[in-house]
């Protein structure tokens, strides 16, 4: 193998788009589509990746710093001219170099390391990756001569009438002999309709030269979807939610709706977990084996053990155990965790919390900076009283404890062990072991008293 380089152009504005946000920057399934093009590159053992930027870059500098480097290209010249810019980075190194576009986020690692080893196998000096199309409007056009040999490339501009009706398009994603690339780069002009520097041109300028030039045809027209508006990113959204969703699927995952299940690409599934419709999961997430999400749920960077049940809930950077039965309609929110066996019912807020193995918080309750053990049980309506207007403060309640409904627990408050707090308690002092408290004013009943008032 060739040492390998890539060189991704993303300085183009993306002004179809109607953004404010760089058109590379735009997410799939919450990811940026470029860092999709960076995944898909890093299987085929590419030792450099150079990223080409315009003005306003520094968004995208952030998105994907530690993987690439960046050059700038201040004016878009065309897109010969953008990859001129890479060349401090990479000229006079040997080897092969991939130029993509960043924005066709669906050409998979499989398609990048075909055309890599079909380059390296032809000893070409320049490999297109193109495929045939029904419609090729837009398209630079594969000029090939009566052998079937590869010509040149002619942009839907500068295209007479045949080669308008030629239906094999360039990909917009090229390998090229790194240093022949950087050589017929210097010899590109802007004498075309468009007065660009076209990166096309290379090809008839090595093919002149005497050189290998070849194609390598990929059958997916799906794949090479190059994001301009907001149409094609629905559309590669789509696409790409069915992708990762058929993966779940062939892993032993239960979609009940195919389409209306959203499965961000680094989110992990195990076997047996059945997901009901419009449940979205993104960020870090992981569902243990066994458990059923959903219906619409979504659960973004949380951790959810085996057989835990989570149903209409939003549930957020936390970490959940096994055997839990969450919602319906629970909202749970950062840094909160939950162990096994543990019951949050409906209209249950849980903040920043940890709920140890056993508890149950059924009904109608906010549990805010709050440490329960384990066997603790709150009452419908119960509240911690966490916020005194300017400060948080923490409430403990320890293991085997009860909570009689509609319970306020001013904070900073501990409730001991194995005590029983009186259903209606106001408790602003740290209850016993073993106590109970009741904090609130006794009954009194008034003979005949309801009579008079009527
Ligand atoms: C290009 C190809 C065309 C191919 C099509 C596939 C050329 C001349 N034509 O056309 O044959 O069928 O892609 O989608 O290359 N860019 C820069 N700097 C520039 C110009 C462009 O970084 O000065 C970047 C864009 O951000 C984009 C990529 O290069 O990611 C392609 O540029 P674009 O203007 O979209 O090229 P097309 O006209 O689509
Ligand atoms: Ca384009």
């Amino acid at each position: 193998m060739e040492n390998r380089y890539a060189v991704i152009l993303a300085a183009g504005q993306g002004t179809r788009m109607k953004s404010k946000l760089y058109k590379v920057l735009h997410p799939i399934l919450d990811r940026p589509m470029i860092q999709y093009v960076i995944e898909a590159l890093k299987p085929t053992n590419v030792e450099q990746l150079v990223t080409v930027v315009g003005h306003g870059a520094d968004e995208v500098k952030k998105a994907i710093d530690d993987e690439v480097d960046f050059v700038m290209q201040e004016e878009q010249l065309g897109t010969a001219h953008a990859v001129m810019q890479a060349e401090a980075l990479l000229e006079n190194k040997r080897g092969t170099t991939i130029v993509v576009c960043g924005d066709t986020p669906l050409i998979t690692a499989e398609t990048y390391q075909a055309i890599f080893d079909y380059h390296e196998e032809k000893g070409a000096k320049a490999t297109i990756l193109t495929t045939k199309v029904a419609n090729p409007v837009g398209y630079g056009r594969i000029i090939r001569d009566e052998t079937g040999h590869v010509e040149k490339i002619v942009e839907q501009k500068d295209a007479n009438e045949a080669e308008q009706r030629i239906n094999e398009i360039n990909t917009g994603t090229y390998c090229f002999d790194n240093e022949a690339l950087f050589a017929a780069l210097k010899q590109v002009s802007n004498d075309n309709a468009q007065e660009e520097y076209y990166l096309t041109d290379v090809i008839e300028i090595m093919k002149n030269a005497g050189e290998i030039v070849t194609a390598y045809v990929t059958e997916d027209e799906d794949e090479i979807i190059g994001i301009n508006d907001r149409v094609a990113l629905a559309t590669a959204s789509n696409l790409m939610k069915r992708r990762i969703n058929e993966i779940h699927l062939r892993n032993g995952v239960t979609l009940m709706d195919i389409d209306n299940t959203y499965i961000g690409p680094d989110v992990t599934i195990d076997s047996d977990v059945t997901i009901y419709p419009g449940t979205v999961l993104t960020g870090e997430t992981h569902i243990g084996a066994s458990s059923i999400i959903g219906p619409n749920t979504e659960i973004v960077d949380c951790h959810i053990g085996n057989n835990s049940l989570i149903r209409q809930s939003v549930v957020t950077n936390s970490k959940i155990g096994s055997n839990v039965n969450i919602g319906p309609f629970a909202h749970i929110r950062p840094e909160t965790n939950i162990g096994d066996e543990v019951r949050v019912g409906n209209f249950v807020e849980v903040k920043k919390s940890t709920i140890d193995n056993r508890s149950k918080v059924s009904h109608l309750s906010y549990i805010g900076d709050a440490t329960l053990g384990t066997n603790v049980n709150v009452g419908c309506g119960s509240i911690t009283v966490n916020y005194d207007g300017k400060n948080k403060h923490e409430t403990v309640i320890e293991d085997d404890s009860f909570i009689g409904c509609n319970t306020n627990l001013i904070a900073p408050v501990t409730v001991k062990k194995g005590s029983l707090i009186a259903a209606g308690s106001t408790i602003n002092e740290d209850v016993p072991e073993d106590a109970l408290a009741i904090a609130r004013t006794p009954q009194v009943n008034k003979e005949g008293y309801a009579k008079k008032f009527k």
